[in-house]
């Protein structure tokens, strides 16, 4: 039975591990999370040489990241999740650890990704402190988690979170202006906030929660439609509260 928050993770994710390859073992999911994946390295600076994926999980945007930055670094808590990322992530450097103490020297990356790993914690300004800390004066932090503005959205996520075993009930989403705050908190000066995901989310994002288009002929050709059109719906003040995620980008303040 896990007693700190810590351990209730690694019990969680070493369920969850699986389920993690079967999500990205389809054409069409793969175009919807390479796409999310492109968004938060397109504002990776140039140069940028030392770069942390906090909470890498299975390591599939740490791949992708590999492409561009192959001496990037994962982390994550779950020795169960980081095995998964054998099957294509043989070369990486890989880390177990907790976020929350950090195995790093202070100021050492000039970038460090956290893609749906703050809302697994509980203490979030420690976290980004942590975060703050290990990124160098000019570093960035590029971060994406579940973004709870809209009602509607609100609520599904709180009875998903509360009836799925798959969830942890402590998981939380976050409001545009909650994730501004805590960021702040912590010391960083925002530079990009910006809501990501809506029918490309829903729909090809996840089959091991919702399979629907795996049933569907050209389900690779929809989801570079509901892509496009997320786009648009996610430019756009009003409609953008439709996003399932928030992207945040931002500096220390020293
Ligand atoms: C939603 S998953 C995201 C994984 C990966 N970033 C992705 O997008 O596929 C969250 C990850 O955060 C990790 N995690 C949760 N708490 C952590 C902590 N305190 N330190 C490091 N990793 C943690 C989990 O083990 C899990 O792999």
């Amino acid at each position: 039975m896990a007693v700190t928050n810590s351990e209730a993770q690694i019990e969680l994710h070493r369920e969850l591990a699986p389920r993690y390859a079967y999500r990205y073992s389809f054409t069409f999911s793969r175009l919807f999370q390479q796409d999310w994946h492109a968004e938060m390295i397109g504002h990776v600076p140039k140069g940028a040489n030392d770069i942390l994926d906090l909470g890498c999980g299975t390591g599939f945007f740490l791949a992708e990241l590999m492409e561009h930055h192959p001496t990037a670094v994962g982390l994550d808590i779950s020795h169960a999740m980081l095995k998964v990322s054998d099957q294509y992530l043989s070369s990486a450097r890989l880390v177990c650890g907790d976020a929350e103490k950090l195995p790093f020297i202070p100021r050492n990356f000039d970038v460090v990704f956290c893609k749906g790993s703050l809302h697994h914690t509980r203490d979030h300004v420690a976290f980004l402190k942590h975060c703050n800390e290990s990124l160098r004066d000019d570093g960035k932090l590029i971060m994406s988690e579940p973004c709870n503005d809209n009602p509607l959205i609100r609520f599904a996520r709180w009875v998903l979170y509360k009836k799925s075993k798959h969830f942890d009930i402590g998981d939380q989403g976050f409001t545009r202006s909650g994730i501004i705050a805590l960021c702040e908190q912590a010391g960083f000066e925002m530079q990009t906030v910006k809501r990501y995901g809506v029918l490309g989310y829903v729909f090809a994002g996840f089959p091991d929660h919702l399979g629907i288009l795996r049933f569907i002929p050209g389900n690779a050709w929809i989801t570079r439609a509901f892509l496009a059109i997320d786009r648009v719906i996610c430019a756009i003040p009003g409609l953008s509260l439709l996003g399932f995620h928030v992207i945040v980008v931002a500096r220390p303040k020293r």
